[in-house]
Formats: C-alpha cells, sequence, structure tokens
C-alpha cells in the first residue's frame, strides 16, 4: 500500500508534504513532486498537510493511473528533502482542472 501525489498538485506544488515524510519518498519534477511507491511505507502523515489535497491512499481506488504515473516519474525526478518555495500562483491553479493534460499532454497519467 502506499500514497500517490495526484492532478492537483501540478503547478501548485506547495511541497509541505516533504517536511513531514519520514522516509524521504517525495521526487520532484517542474511542476510538482511524486512519492516513490515503493518507498512510502504508507504512514499517510503527507495528505492532511496538503493545502491542494493532491496526496491520496491507493486504497481510495481509481488510482492505478496515478501509482504508474508516481513510480515512473519517482525513478526520473531527484529525491527532494526540504520544502522549497512554491509557485507565486500556486492558488490561482488550485483545483482548475486540465493541469496533467495541459502540463504533461495526456488526459490518462499512465500515458506520461
Ligand atoms: Fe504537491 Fe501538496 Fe506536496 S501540492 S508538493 S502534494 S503539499
Amino acid at each position: 500500500m502506499t500514497h500517490v501525489v495526484t492532478e492537483n498538485c501540478i503547478k501548485c506544488k506547495y511541497m509541505d508534504c516533504v517536511t513531514v515524510c519520514p522516509v524521504d519518498c517525495f521526487y520532484e519534477g517542474e511542476t510538482m513532486l511524486v512519492i516513490h511507491p515503493d518507498e512510502c511505507i504508507d504512514c499517510g502523515v503527507c495528505a492532511p498537510e496538503c493545502p491542494a489535497q493532491a496526496i491520496r491512499s491507493d486504497m481510495d481506488g481509481e488510482l492505478d493511473g496515478w501509482i504508474a504515473f508516481n513510480l515512473r516519474h519517482a525513478s526520473q525526478w531527484p529525491n527532494i528533502q526540504t520544502k522549497g518555495v512554491p509557485p507565486a500562483d500556486a492558488s490561482v491553479w488550485d483545483g482548475r482542472p486540465g493541469k496533467l493534460l495541459d502540463v504533461f499532454g495526456v488526459m490518462n497519467p499512465a500515458e506520461t
């Protein structure tokens, strides 16, 4: 079992999640973070810390695409252990639909 980062992190990237992860399993892309599903211990402490409510448990269902997305990009992006500066316009993007398509050019996260 794992938690994964989902679409609403894109362009919000608040990074509060990083400060509480006990196993440092977050990885940083240009516009978002992901969790390495094989490193996550499923403690769940990160989920309530995310202002964008972008972190979900794989037990929530219908997250297969996001599990694949997190696994793939965690293997490509650098590890992050310290909170950086969120985008100045993060709040503008919070809750906007279509961010996966805008940034990654796909409708299904499994296709990235
Ligand atoms: Fe993203 Fe939320 Fe972390 S917006 S960077 S998952 S605190």
